[in-house]
């Protein structure tokens, strides 16, 4: 993976430009960046007005400094409130949040500004893309998923009764605000699903960063701001060259799908809940993808084991130990695959690993081998063992 993003660094901050034509932005990375919003999203109104879209967790928080701030850079501003959790990916709050900004009586110069995770990041920029055929958004993410992943990119969207994130448009932001400082309010369990995400970055393609992790992963999850600032940057710094290659997942953005395959069929088989978080099952999904490509031949034994020792040292799941008790079989795993929307010509779409940074997407995965994967993978984590 070409690291083509541009990153500059000062003092305070992490400027990364997503670079894409017009609709090119810049990802910020910094601590404290809420109170500066007012002024860093000034020059990129037409007209000084924005709705804010929180949800009620993130609004006690976090709400007050970000209304100061636009109030000192003299921006009008409405907002929105939703509920908090996924279940407001959907078509009633999608419709109840247009109404809503609607009320405030928009116009196209009127932008609309995220601040939340990943949830409210996805749903908001959805709305945008389509009120008045689409007005411009920013993204201030407040979890680390929506730091190092979600909010970069322009993928939004809600979930349908078929399945997650089945209804959506690219629509990229105008910039992205990621306050490492916000982050101190998270509850440490989202802290460690975040941080499946980043070590994603360096499974994928940049094993320097992976050995970075391995001296740093403590200081990240314990939040230190210097740590997390570079953890934020550098994912931010791949997730913007991986979209500037491929901005529509023609070809390599799926290999930011990396552990999401399995993950995907794992979610879907616990009925998509909070006992399993996203990033948890992407941090299963990833264990699996390095064991599957060793045991294919493809990849080092030597580094799934340390991919799956470095998760679980994050105290993060790497087994399928999570469905102990039920009885899941390796063909119901193979159904939820199928209904993922990464199959392709009824294909699976995998993306597989020749060793840790060096991934690449498979779709030639015999339905044979994957069976017996997961089903000696069922029964280690039915009898609680290792891989
Ligand atoms: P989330 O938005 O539900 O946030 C998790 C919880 O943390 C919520 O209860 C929220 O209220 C709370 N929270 C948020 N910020 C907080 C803070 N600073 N302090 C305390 N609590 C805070 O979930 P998430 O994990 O951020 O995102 C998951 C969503 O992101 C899923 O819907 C997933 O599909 C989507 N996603 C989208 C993309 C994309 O490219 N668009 C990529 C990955 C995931
Ligand atoms: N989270 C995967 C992507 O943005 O493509």
């Amino acid at each position: 993976m070409s690291v083509a993003g541009e990153l500059t660094t000062t003092a305070a901050t992490d400027r990364i430009n997503v670079d894409l034509g017009e609709r090119s932005y810049d990802i910020i990375v910094g601590d404290g960046l809420l109170v500066t919003a007012g002024r860093r999203l000034r020059p990129l109104l037409t007209q000084p007005r924005v709705v804010i879209v929180t949800d009620e967790t993130v609004a006690r928080l976090h709400l007050d400094p970000l209304h100061a701030a636009l109030a000192a850079a003299e921006i009008c501003h409405a907002t929105v409130v939703l509920p908090a959790g996924e279940g407001t990916k959907d078509f009633t709050h999608l419709a109840g949040l247009c109404e809503r900004v609607l009320e405030s009586e928009i116009e196209r110069g009127t932008m609309l500004v995220a601040l939340g995770g990943g949830v409210i990041g996805d749903i908001t920029g959805f709305a945008a893309g389509i009120l008045l055929r689409g007005l411009d958004f920013i993204q201030i993410p407040t979890t680390l998923l929506a730091q190092v992943d979600s909010s970069v990119g322009g993928k939004t969207g809600i979930n349908s009764r078929h399945g997650k994130n089945l209804v959506g448009l690219f629509h990229q932001p105008r910039l992205v605000l990621a306050d490492i400082g916000t982050l101190s309010t998270l509850d440490p369990r989202h802290v460690r699903a975040g941080y499946a995400e980043v070590v994603k970055y360096g499974l994928l393609g940049d094993p320097a960063f992976f050995g970075w992790l391995e001296e740093n992963a403590g200081k990240v999850l314990a939040l230190d701001a210097a740590a997390l600032r570079q953890a934020v940057a550098v994912s931010c710094r791949a997730k913007a060259a991986v979209v500037r290659a491929d901005e529509r997942e023609s070809g390599a953005r799926a290999l930011l799908n990396l552990g999401h395959t399995f993950g995907h069929a794992l979610e879907a088989e616990m009925g998509f809940c909070d006992a399993l978080l996203h990033g948890e099952a992407v941090a299963v999904g990833m264990a699996l993808a390095f064991d599957f490509s060793a045991r294919l031949g493809l990849a080092p034994a030597g580094d799934a084991a340390a991919v799956r020792r470095h998760l679980a040292r994050a105290g993060l799941p790497t087994d399928l130990s999570l469905l102990a008790g039920r009885t899941t079989s390796a063909d119901a795993l193979i159904a939820h695959m199928r209904s993922d929307k990464k199959v392709k010509d009824g294909r699976l779409t995998f993306i597989l690993v020749r060793g840790i940074g060096a991934a690449f997407v498979c779709r030639e995965v015999d339905e044979s081998d994957l069976r017996s994967f997961l089903a000696d993978a069922l029964a280690r984590g039915q009898a609680g063992r290792p891989a």
